[in-house]
């Protein structure tokens, strides 16, 4: 089988997660404390606060950040379904979303400036899609600074990516990470949110403490927090990961720069591509296969793929399309569409070799009737 995004892990893995196993610490523990330390210097903020997921450190965020309820956060139709979720959660308001562009299928800014023209926004979250960075990002900034209103960077999938050199996670009043065992660093169940603003820190932490302000205080909590705490095992296995960030990354370029040179000269096809400023995490890849490539659909490809071992994944499901969002504004979102409908995940995790690789293209070619 030739698996979709299987993490690389170890012998640092091993050590450090056999050392957090045998120290007796269970739940939080040393390793915690180290990991925090450690992400706030990889992306260059004062705080980090480390939590259960990606999802845990988006709500966190926006709790954190005192969003007046019933105002909607503006965001990015094309991203994961957990956006919408802890929106909602936040403000009790459906999001507001708008397309992305069709290069770095991030934010766009032009038609996030036609939202806040019309409408109160509490914040604004804009993703770096598939680890790479969103080409609006210095637009979207700016906007959110002329209308007063806080950004959440959500970086769950651009671990080590950077816009002008400066790291995804440095952008904004808050930014967070999924650590989920298969992103560029796995921590099995693991997020983190980064800031330079101390209080902000000491409110997420206490979000995700069941809201108790001060550990010398017990049992008394004052906000209406959850326990999204991280658990020390998994802390430890992503300490070893981003001690390795620079070998995993290189595996993730060279997996997306193999499969650029190898469907290069197809028309009809297309990946996602980067400004020459910025830097990729390259988290995943994907291609568009366009009807000038084939008629088939990427589901059907995809399930023609698993027949032969080879794992892949489909796009997004746009937040306008999910059934719970609400009135998440009007539209139109055709790249966001068009990503769902014509967009294939290829194999792309770190472990994949350039024989795997082979294999993948030549079984699409020959399933699509071109070998
Ligand atoms: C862009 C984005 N934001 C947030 C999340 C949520 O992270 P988690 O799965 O760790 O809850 C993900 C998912 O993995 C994601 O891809």
């Amino acid at each position: 089988m030739i698996p979709l995004n299987a993490p690389d892990f170890g012998a640092l893995e091993e050590q450090y997660v056999l050392d957090a196993l045998r120290s007796g610490w269970v739940t939080t523990g040393p390793y915690v404390e180290r990991f925090e330390r450690a992400f706030a210097a990889f992306t260059n903020r004062r705080h980090a606060v480390a939590c259960s997921s990606g999802t845990a450190a988006l709500w966190l965020a926006l709790m954190a950040l005192r969003l007046p309820q019933g105002v909607p956060v503006l965001t990015q139709t094309y991203t994961c379904g957990s956006v919408l979720n802890a929106a909602l959660r936040a403000t009790a308001a459906s999001p507001l979303v708008v397309d992305v562009d069709e290069d770095t299928w991030g934010m766009r800014a032009d038609h996030a400036e036609e939202i806040f023209q019309k409408q109160r926004i509490s914040a604004l979250s804009f993703a770096h899609i598939y680890g790479v960075p969103c080409r609006d990002t210095a637009d979207l900034l700016g906007l959110a600074r002329t209308y007063g209103v806080p950004v959440v960077e959500d970086a769950s999938e651009a671990h080590g990516a950077a816009i002008n050199g400066a790291p995804a996670g440095s952008f904004g009043e808050i930014s967070v990470f999924s650590c989920r065992g298969e992103k560029v660093v796995g921590g099995g169940q693991l997020g983190v949110a980064v800031t330079d603003d101390a209080a902000l820190a000491r409110r997420v932490r206490q979000f995700s403490e069941n809201g108790l302000p001060a550990k010398t205080v017990r049992y008394w909590s004052t906000v209406p927090g959850l326990n999204f705490q991280p658990a020390h095992l998994n802390a430890a296995l992503a300490c070893a990961q981003l001690e390795r960030i620079k070998e995993l990354l290189a595996s993730r370029r060279a997996i997306h720069d193999g499969y650029v040179a190898r469907l290069a000269g197809y028309a009809g096809l297309r990946c996602q591509r980067t400004r020459p400023s910025d830097d990729s995490a390259w988290w995943l890849t994907g291609v568009l296969l366009e009807p000038a490539f084939t008629a088939m659909l990427p589901q059907d490809l995809g399930a023609a793929l698993a027949e032969r071992g080879i794992q892949t994944r489909p796009g997004f499901y746009g937040l306008h399309r999910l059934p719970h969002a609400g009135d998440v504004g009007p539209g139109p979102w055709p790249m966001a569409d068009r990503l769902l409908e014509r967009l294939l995940i290829l194999p792309s995790g770190p472990t994949v070799t350039p024989e795997q690789q082979d294999e993948v293209v030549e079984a699409i070619m020959e399933i699509t009737g071109r070998a």
